[in-house]
This record gives structure tokens, C-alpha cells and sequence, in this order.
């Protein structure tokens, strides 16, 4: 996991700012889960208020939504898929089946309520995914691969291992750990490997109100049978 930069919480007005602030600043996958146990029932209004604008869900569905060629037909990872937000967007193309990890309970049970996921379970990013090798057309992760809470390895090789060969892996990286936190390194691998072919590394908005950027990464898996 990357060790995040310890970051100053600020005397704030909001609250929600505050949660936004800690969930950058926790030190272990322990600590991240704590704090997403007791954020979960706030989060969606926390993120959704005007002054953050956390736009990321709706920017990567979209994105997420034009590779599929088959939406009826496709089944879909969401991997750190929290309360929902992404599924909810991604629902729009109506897709066979989405499925979604995350590591903290009460997120699950949030998104459970949206009713639109076939299949929530808890899991640990840090550590290999218990899902088969091939099983998804597309794999969406938005808001994982952030300040201490997903590092790039194993979790880049584990969403390109669940994905099926011609299918795609869309995730959000923010833009200050995309070099130093190593994604940008460990993709370059993977290219090397001949397991992905980049599709886009393009930066976009993410949480809006703070100005805060993402890297939008798209990978296609490459079919080697
Ligand atoms: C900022 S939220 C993003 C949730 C959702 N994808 C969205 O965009 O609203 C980050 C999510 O990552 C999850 N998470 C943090 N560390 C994780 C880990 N090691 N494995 C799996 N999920 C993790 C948290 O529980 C939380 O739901």
C-alpha cells in the first residue's frame, strides 16, 4: 500500500471535508476500513455536496459505458465499489450482471440497497481478488487507487486477471500517486508483458471542488489464447 503523506486536517466548518481529508491520511488498510465503517452512511451526501463535486463515478461510467459492445450481454467487476455510485451510473447501459468488491461491510450494505449488483462481497484489494481468472468483459475502479488506500501491486495485475481477454479495465488514479505511488510503473510492466495495451492515461476531473485530477485508465486486455 502507498504510505500516505501525513496530511494536516484542517479546522473546518464541514465536516464532510473533514472525512475527506482523514480518508487521505490513514496510515494502514485497518485504519481505512475503520473510517469507511463509520463514513458509510454519510458518504453519498458528503461527496455529493456542491463544494466537493466528486464527479469521478458518473465521468469513468461514462467512459466505462463505450467499450462495452454488448451491454445486455456484458458482466461487470466494480472493485472498491463503495455505496454504489459507479454501479448506479454504469446501470444506465443496463448490463447483464455487475458484481462488486470492497473492503469495508457497511459500504456494501449501502450499495446492496441500490439493488443493481448481482454479487457484493468484502475483499482486500491489497491482496489477490478470490474471483476467476477471465470472468469479467469490464472491471471499473474509481476512487480506490488513492492516498492510502490501493497500491498498484497486486491490484493492477489482479483487475487485468479477472478481466476477460478483449475486455477493459477502467479505473481512476489520483493524479499526485500516479508516478510516485508507482501505478504509472507497474502499467508499463504489465505493457511490457504483453498482457495490456493502454488505451488512455488521460487526466480528469475527479473531486471537482477541491481542483483535485485523476488519471482516467483505461486498459485493454490483450488476447494471448
Ligand atoms: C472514495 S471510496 C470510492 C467508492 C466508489 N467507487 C465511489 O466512487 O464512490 C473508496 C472505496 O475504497 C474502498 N477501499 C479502501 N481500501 C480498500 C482495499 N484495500 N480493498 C478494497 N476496497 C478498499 C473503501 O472501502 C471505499 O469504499
Amino acid at each position: 500500500m502507498i504510505a500516505p503523506t501525513p496530511v494536516q486536517v484542517q479546522a473546518s466548518n464541514s465536516s464532510n471535508e473533514l472525512y475527506l481529508r482523514k480518508a487521505r491520511a490513514v496510515a494502514t488498510t485497518e485504519d481505512c476500513r475503520a473510517l469507511y465503517e463509520k463514513w458509510a452512511a454519510t458518504y453519498e451526501q458528503e461527496v455529493g455536496d456542491s463544494a466537493q463535486e466528486y464527479v469521478a463515478p458518473v465521468l469513468v461510467a461514462q467512459a466505462a459505458i463505450e467499450h462495452l459492445s454488448n451491454p445486455s450481454k456484458s458482466v461487470i467487476l466494480d472493485a472498491g465499489c463503495g455505496t454504489g455510485l459507479v454501479g448506479v451510473a454504469l446501470g444506465m447501459a443496463r448490463p447483464k450482471a455487475i458484481d462488486g468488491v470492497d473492503l469495508s461491510p457497511a459500504m456494501l450494505a449501502i450499495a446492496r440497497k441500490t439493488g443493481l449488483y448481482r454479487d457484493l462481497t468484502v475483499a482486500d484489494m491489497n491482496a489477490p481478488i478470490e474471483k476467476a481468472d477471465k470472468t469479467y468483459d469490464l472491471v471499473s475502479c474509481v476512487g480506490t487507487f488513492t492516498l492510502g488506500h490501493v497500491g498498484p501491486d497486486p491490484a493492477l495485475r489482479e483487475l487485468v486477471r479477472v478481466t476477460k481477454n478483449g475486455g477493459f479495465v477502467v479505473s481512476t488514479i489520483l493524479s499526485q500517486i500516479w508516478v510516485p505511488g508507482g501505478f504509472k510503473a507497474e502499467v508499463e510492466k504489465l505493457v511490457e508483458q504483453g498482457l495490456v495495451r493502454v488505451v488512455t492515461d488521460e487526466l480528469i476531473d475527479y473531486v471537482k471542488g477541491h481542483g483535485d485530477k485523476a488519471v482516467l485508465l483505461i486498459l485493454e486486455k490483450i488476447d494471448r489464447d
